[in-house]
C-alpha cells in the first residue's frame, strides 16, 4: 500500500469486522458448515487496526491466531454470530461483514448424538432459514451513520452476470458497499490472494486487481474513510 500519508486514518474510530464461516449443529457432534477460512475478515482486522482503529473482530470457527490488538469474540452459530455482532453496532462507525453464515441451520438440534437407523435408511433433514444479519444492521443503523459494508461471492448464470446479481444483492441487503468476488473460476476458498469489484449505489464499480488478501482490506478501508469524509 502506497505511502504513510494516511496511515492512521481510522483513529478514533470503532470497527467491527466478522470472518470465518458458522456452523449449525444437528448434534453435540455434528453440525451443517462452509470453507470460509477467515483470512480475509482477518486481514480487514489487521489492517483497520494498522490505521488506527478500535477493533472488533466476530470470529466465526476460525483456526487463525488473534490479531494483535484486536477485540476478538469467538462464536460457532448464525445465532452466535447475530449477536455478537448485533453487541457492536451500537458503537460501531463501521460494520464489515466478511464472514460466511450458514444460510441454513437443521429445524432441531438432537441434545443427543444421533444413532444410525439399523434397516440401511437415510434420513431427510429439515432445515429453518438463518436470519439475515447484514440485511438487518443496514436497515436499521443502532448507530446513526455507520457505515455497513458487505461481501458477495457470485458465479452468475446462463440469464445474469455476476455484476448484475451483486447490484440485486447490494439492494437487496441495503448496506453502503459490497465486495463482489466472482468465483466462477473456482477455487477461492483458503487462498491467500483475492481480487474484487467495489461496488455501492452511486459510482462505478472499482475494480480491486488480484493481490494479497491485505491489499484488499486497505482497498475497502479506504472505501469506507471516503465516506465518513463525505457523511
Ligand atoms: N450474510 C449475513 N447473514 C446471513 C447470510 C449472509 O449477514 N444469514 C451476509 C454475509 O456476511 C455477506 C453478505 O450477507 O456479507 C452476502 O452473503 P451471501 O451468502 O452472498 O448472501 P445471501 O443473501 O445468503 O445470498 P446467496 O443466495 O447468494 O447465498
Ligand atoms: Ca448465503
Amino acid at each position: 500500500r502506497a505511502g504513510a500519508a494516511n496511515l492512521l486514518d481510522l483513529a478514533g474510530r470503532h470497527v467491527l469486522v466478522s470472518a470465518g464461516g458458522t456452523r449449525e449443529y444437528l448434534d453435540p457432534v455434528r453440525f451443517l458448515g462452509n470453507r470460509s477460512s477467515g483470512l480475509q475478515g482477518y486481514a480487514l482486522a489487521r489492517a483497520a487496526a494498522a490505521r488506527g482503529a478500535e477493533v472488533t473482530l466476530v470470529a466465526a470457527n476460525v483456526t487463525l491466531p488473534d490479531p494483535a490488538g484486536v477485540k476478538v469474540v469467538h462464536v460457532e452459530t448464525t445465532a452466535q454470530l447475530r449477536d455478537a455482532v448485533l453487541a457492536g453496532t451500537t458503537t460501531a462507525d463501521a460494520v464489515v461483514m466478511a464472514a460466511a453464515p450458514a444460510d441454513y441451520r437443521p429445524s432441531a438440534v438432537s441434545d443427543t448424538k444421533i444413532k444410525k437407523a439399523d434397516d440401511g435408511s437415510a434420513p431427510s433433514l429439515a432445515l429453518e432459514q438463518n436470519p439475515d444479519i447484514l440485511a438487518e444492521i443496514s436497515r436499521h443503523r443502532a448507530r446513526p451513520g455507520s457505515v455497513v459494508v458487505g461481501f458477495a461471492a457470485e458465479t452468475g448464470d446462463a440469464e445474469t452476470s455476476v455484476l448484475e446479481m451483486a447490484t440485486a444483492k447490494l439492494a437487496r441487503k441495503g448496506c453502503d458497499l459490497l465486495v463482489v468476488n466472482d468465483v466462477s473460476g473456482g477455487q477461492v476458498f483458503g487462498s491467500t490472494e483475492n481480487e474484487a469489484v467495489l461496488l455501492d449505489a452511486t459510482g462505478e464499480p472499482q475494480h480491486v486487481p488480484r493481490g494479497s488478501k491485505s491489499a484488499l482490506a486497505h482497498a475497502v478501508w479506504d472505501r469506507v474513510v471516503a465516506r465518513f469524509e463525505t457523511a
